[in-house]
C-alpha cells in the first residue's frame, strides 16, 4: 500500500523557524521532522511515499532524498500551485498515472504520532468503509477536524474547526486516512479542494467511518509551544521513535567531536562539534543542534538550540528556541517558549519571555528588553 503525506503547508505558525527552512525539515530533536513519520510508516512496512509538494521541494529533497535513510522510497509531486488537501491527493494521483492505487493511505504532513495504522487498515477492511478517519483525543477541538462517531464506527458529522459551542465530542481527525480509490471522483479535478470541507461532508452516512487512538501519541506540531513539547516528548520517549533507541542509561546522546567540560543533564541530545564550557549546565530536556558552543555558567534547560547557534556566558536558556546560527548574549534569559530566529543576535542582559519571537536577522542591543 502507498501513502500520499501533504507537505504543501507553509507553516507559518511557526516562524520564525519556518522562515529559512520548510516546517517538514525544521530539525526536530536529532532529524528532520518529516523523518518521523516517514519512520513511522516503514514500521508499518509502507514503504512507497507520495509527497505532495504545494511549493518546490528544493530543501525537502536535500534533507530526505530518496528516503533510504528513513526505511521508505519517497515519491516527490509539485503541484502547479497548492491545490489544498483533498486537489493535492487528486494531483499527485493524476501525476503518477493512477499510482496511488486501489487503496492508499494520506496524512497530514505535520503531525508527531506513533497511532496504530495496522488497526485502523484492519477496521476499515472490516467495516468496507470507503474512507477511515484516525481520531485522536484532544482538549480543545477548535484547531482541528471534530468527528462525531456512531455506534459502529461510522462518522455522523464532520466539523472543520468547529465554533465552541458545537463541541459535544474531544474526538478529532488526526490527520491520517484510509482511502478507497473512488473518494478521489469526489474531489474537484483542476482546482483547490480541502477535503475537510468538501469531501468529507459528502461521505458521512455514506462510507465513512472512523477509528479511535485513545492512547497513541498525536501531536500537531505547528506552533513554537507544541514544537517544544514534542521534542521534549521524544526526548521522553512518550511517543515511540529511533530516538529514544540513540540514548544512554543517563538519557544522553551526543554527535562526533563535542568537547564537554560543563554538565550534561539527562535527558539530553547534542549534536555534532557542540562545545560546552566548564560552568555551563545542559539539560534536563536539552536538545542542541550541531556546532553549539555554550559558554561558562550558562544553562540550557527543556529549550531547543539549533545549529551553529551561541549561548553566552551565565545566559539562561530555559522552555523556549534558539535558531540556527542565532546568538545569546551574556546573562540572557530566554524562557517562556519565546524564539530567538536564525542568525539573530541578543545583545546582553536581554529578557525574552511570553511567546515573544524575535525574527531572523534581528539585532537587539544590550539590555533593549525587559518584562
Ligand atoms: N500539497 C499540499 N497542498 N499540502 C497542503 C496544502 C496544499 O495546498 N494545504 C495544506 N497542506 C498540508 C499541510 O502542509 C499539512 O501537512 C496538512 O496539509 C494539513 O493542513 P493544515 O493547514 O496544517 O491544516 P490544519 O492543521 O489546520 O487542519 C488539518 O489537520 C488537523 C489535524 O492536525 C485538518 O485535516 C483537520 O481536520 C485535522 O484535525
Ligand atoms: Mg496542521
Amino acid at each position: 500500500m502507498r501513502a500520499v503525506v501533504l507537505v504543501g503547508g507553509e507553516g507559518t505558525r511557526l516562524r520564525p523557524l519556518t522562515s529559512t527552512v520548510p516546517k517538514p525539515v525544521v530539525r526536530l530533536v536529532d532529524r528532520p521532522f518529516l523523518a518521523y513519520m516517514l519512520e513511522w510508516l516503514a514500521r508499518h512496512g509502507i514503504e512507497d511515499v507520495v509527497l505532495a509538494c504545494g511549493f518546490l521541494p528544493t530543501r525537502l529533497r536535500e534533507a530526505l532524498g530518496d528516503g533510504h535513510r528513513h526505511g521508505v522510497r519517497l515519491h516527490y509531486i509539485v503541484e502547479p500551485e497548492p491545490r489544498g488537501t483533498g486537489g493535492a491527493i487528486r494531483f499527485a494521483d493524476e501525476a503518477l498515472d493512477g499510482g496511488l492505487g486501489e487503496r492508499f493511505l494520506a496524512l497530514n504532513g505535520d503531525v508527531l504520532t506513533d497511532l496504530d495504522l495496522r488497526a485502523q487498515i484492519d477496521a476499515h477492511e472490516a467495516a468496507g468503509a470507503r474512507a477511515t478517519l484516525g481520531l485522536v483525543p484532544v482538549d480543545d477541538p477548535t484547531a482541528y477536524g471534530l468527528v462525531r462517531l456512531a455506534h459502529g464506527g461510522a462518522v455522523r458529522g464532520f466539523l472543520e474547526k468547529p465554533e465552541p459551542h458545537e463541541i459535544d465530542t474531544n474526538l478529532i481527525s488526526a490527520g491520517a486516512y484510509v482511502l478507497e480509490r473512488d473518494v478521489l471522483d469526489l474531489i474537484a479535478p483542476g482546482r483547490g479542494v480541502s477535503i475537510e470541507r468538501e469531501v468529507w461532508p459528502l461521505l458521512v452516512g455514506d462510507g465513512l467511518h472512523g477509528v479511535a487512538h485513545e492512547s497513541a501519541y498525536w501531536l500537531d506540531i505547528g506552533t513554537p509551544e507544541r514544537y517544544l513539547r514534542g521534542s521534549q516528548d521524544i526526548l521522553a520517549g512518550a511517543v515511540r521513535s529511533a530516538v529514544r533507541e540513540r540514548l544512554d542509561s543517563h538519557g544522553l546522546a551526543h554527535g562526533a567531536g563535542c568537547s564537554i567540560e560543563g554538565r550534561l543533564r539527562g535527558p539530553a541530545v547534542l549534536g555534532d562539534g557542540c562545545h560546552i564550557a566548564a560552568g555551563a549546565v545542559v539539560g534536563p530536556g536539552a536538545v542542541l543542534g550541531d556546532r553549539v558552543v555554550v559558554e561558562p555558567g550558562a544553562t540550557i534547560e527543556q529549550a531547543v538550540v539549533l545549529d551553529g547557534a551561541h549561548v553566552g556566558r551565565g545566559a539562561r536558556v530555559s522552555g523556549a528556541i534558539v535558531a540556527p546560527g542565532a546568538r545569546v548574549g551574556p546573562d540572557c534569559l530566554v524562557t517562556g517558549a519565546a524564539v530567538v530566529g536564525p542568525d539573530a543576535t541578543l545583545g546582553a542582559g536581554n529578557v525574552l519571555d511570553r511567546g515573544m519571537r524575535l525574527f531572523a536577522g534581528v539585532e537587539l542591543p544590550d539590555g533593549a528588553v525587559a518584562f
